[in-house]
């Protein structure tokens, strides 16, 4: 109820287009019951009594009302369209809107696939329960009720016998219904996991490919598809018997009527004209009555959807702005880790970090793979929140600062470079829209991007990503590179940024990153610890833990891990010299 509630709600923006689509929907199902009056004037009429004036009236009646009635049909199905279109269409918005700001965890929760099928297939499901739904559902039971009416003023006591088989019949459908929406939600789950299938195929084409795993994947695929096959199977069934059933019931009730009926008119009780308009108004009811049998298995199916769908608009986003929360300026004194502790769910990933950065100065994380680094430089932006401890930015708690300030003064170069399916200068410009075309150019040479761009078909207009021209690892990097350039925040995140690229290539783009730091807040995160020689201190992470801190000369020197590792790429590089 409360589902049908919120609903409702959704159409409240076109009440307007709404009254009037239902204005003319009462009009058609008026217009419906005097046609099946009309059937009385007619038999009696002209076929029982032979009046003349009536044969030349009557037909032209007739004729006026289906007119006036096909009019108002029309009206009524535009406008039920647009608003039934036009509520889903709003829908979507809201959903990705939603799902867009719903925090990292709660996306990396859920499958792509079951997010995806949201937007997509339940909407649509949905779409198709409230264009049918109101529609044949208002319509049809105006209908029903002029019909009824007829039925009732022409016989009340054959009407009445008719009456008594319909809650049998309603029982009946109201079984049927939620059969259906169960296959259907484990129909769309099944849909879901089909989907996110598809797409780590497509994702992981290469590691199946190299692993020969065609068959494996294909067994995947398998399983889930005969699972959408037999939920399929079984909605058929539940919705195949539903029809067939109240057509019987219909039957058996029309087989009543005739054989009461027809002995009142042999008892001269009642006249043929009266008997006939009785039947037609029966006949009638039938066809918006097996279409309201229909609806309510799309409404099921609808129903369902809306389920799924208010399930995720309902969870709130974690990450939000906290009441007073202010807008974050600039960074004056330095960011400072106090006691963090950091987890994705189970188990800690960060314990007691205690770091602080100056304003302006350069601060590098190094350790083994899986030590925590990512995930320590992933709290500055808030894209989570910590569980112990806090992060300051000038003595405040980050948490106190509005997302979007936080995020704006944040210029961050990802592990694994992104670029979205769009050409290279939109790739660039991304988030910076307001920037110029000579920013742009600029941020493309420093990041060292430019010189391969114009070489590229179509220079910066070339399409990349997904649908595009692919560019190698280094490539994307610069490019990404490029975009913090352009975004000239105060707080500058590197997180592996040039680790795809080659010797020459990564020592020249290091240069511009220098330039890039000055005056910058940053946190430079490198496994090739020749890029962090530089930095003004060092802090080496394993297992969550920071375990060593001071600059390049002073952590040699202690001869701890830092030295270890240090020596470990000095000795890989001598020897790479040593086979050639
Ligand atoms: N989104 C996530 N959800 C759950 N666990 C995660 C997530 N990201 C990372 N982890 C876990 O947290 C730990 C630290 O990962 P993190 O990516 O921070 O390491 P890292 O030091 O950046 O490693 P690398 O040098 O390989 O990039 C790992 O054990 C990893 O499995
Ligand atoms: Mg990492």
């Amino acid at each position: 109820m409360e589902l049908l509630t919120r609903i409702l709600n959704l159409v409240k923006p076109y009440w307007f287009r709404m009254s009037i689509a239902i204005v003319l929907m009462a009009i058609v199902g008026s217009l419906s019951g005097l046609t099946a009056y009309l059937v009385k004037p007619v038999m009696d009429g002209i076929f029982v009594k032979k009046n003349v004036m009536m044969l030349k009236i009557l037909p032209l009646i007739v004729l006026a009302v289906f007119l006036v009635r096909s009019l108002c049909d029309w009206g009524q199905r535009y406008q039920m369209r647009y608003v039934g279109l036009k509520i889903i269409s709003d829908l979507r918005q809201k959903l990705y809107d939603h799902i867009q700001n719903m925090s990292l965890s709660f996306i990396e929760r859920s499958s792509t696939g079951v997010l995806m099928s949201r937007i997509t297939n339940d909407v649509n499901l949905l779409q198709g329960a409230v264009s049918a739904a109101i529609t044949s559902f208002l319509k049809d039971s105006f209908t029903m009720i002029g019909l009824v009416f007829v039925v009732f003023y022409q016989d009340w006591r054959l009407a009445s016998l008719a009456i008594l088989i319909l809650p049998g019949a309603y029982l009946l459908i109201d079984k049927l219904g939620k059969k259906m929406r169960r296959y259907s939600k484990k129909c769309q789950q099944a849909m879901g996991d089909i989907s996110s299938i598809v797409q780590e195929l497509l994702r992981g084409i290469r590691v199946v490919k190299a692993f020969n795993s065609e068959e494996y994947e294909l067994k995947k695929f398998d399983r889930e598809n005969e699972r959408i096959f037999k939920y399929n199977m079984r909605i058929s069934v539940v919705q195949g018997l539903s029809s067939p059933l109240m057509e019987l019931l219909g039957a058996f009730g029309i087989a009543t009527i005739i054989g009461y009926g027809g002995y009142q008119v042999i008892q001269g009780q009642s006249t043929p004209g009266t008997f006939f308009s009785f039947l037609a108004a029966l006949f009638m009811l039938y066809k918006p009555m097996k279409r309201l049998s229909k609806v309510n298995n799309l409404i099921q199916n609808g129903l369902a959807a809306a389920n799924r769908i208010y399930e995720i608009l309902d969870t709130e986003p974690d990450i939000t702005n906290r009441t007073g929360a202010v807008e974050l300026k600039d960074v004056k004194k330095g960011i400072e880790f106090k006691d963090v502790s950091f987890s994705y769910g189970e188990g800690l990933v960060l314990r007691d970090i205690n770091i602080s950065i100056p304003a302006g100065d350069v601060v590098a994380l190094v350790g083994v793979s899986g030590g925590g680094k990512t995930t320590l430089a992933s709290l500055i932006p808030r894209f989570y929140d910590l569980q112990e401890g806090e992060i300051l930015i000038d003595g405040v708690d980050l948490r106190n600062f509005t997302v979007d300030s936080l995020r704006s003064r944040i210029a961050l170069v990802n592990q694994d470079p992104f670029l979205f399916n769009d050409t290279i200068w939109n790739n660039i410009a991304y988030g910076n829209f307001n920037k110029t075309e000579e920013d742009i150019i600029s941020a493309a040479k420093a990041a060292y991007a430019y010189d391969f761009i114009v070489e590229l078909p179509a220079g910066f207009d070339t399409v990349v990503g997904d649908r595009g021209v692919s560019l190698s690892g280094g490539q994307k990097q610069r490019i990404c590179i490029a975009r913090a350039f352009l975004k000239d925040a105060p707080i500058l995140i590197l997180d592996e940024a040039t680790s795809s690229l080659d010797n020459e290539s990564e020592k020249e783009v290091q240069k511009s990153l220098f330039n890039l730091m000055k005056g910058r807040t940053t946190i430079i995160i490198a496994h090739r610890l020749s890029t962090v020689i530089n930095a003004s201190k060092i802090f080496v992470i394993s297992s969550g833990k920071i375990i060593e801190a001071g600059s390049h000369d002073q952590l040699l020197k202690a001869g701890g891990e830092y030295s270890r590792l240090y020596k470990m790429q000095f000795l890989n590089v001598r020897e790479e010299i040593i086979d050639r």
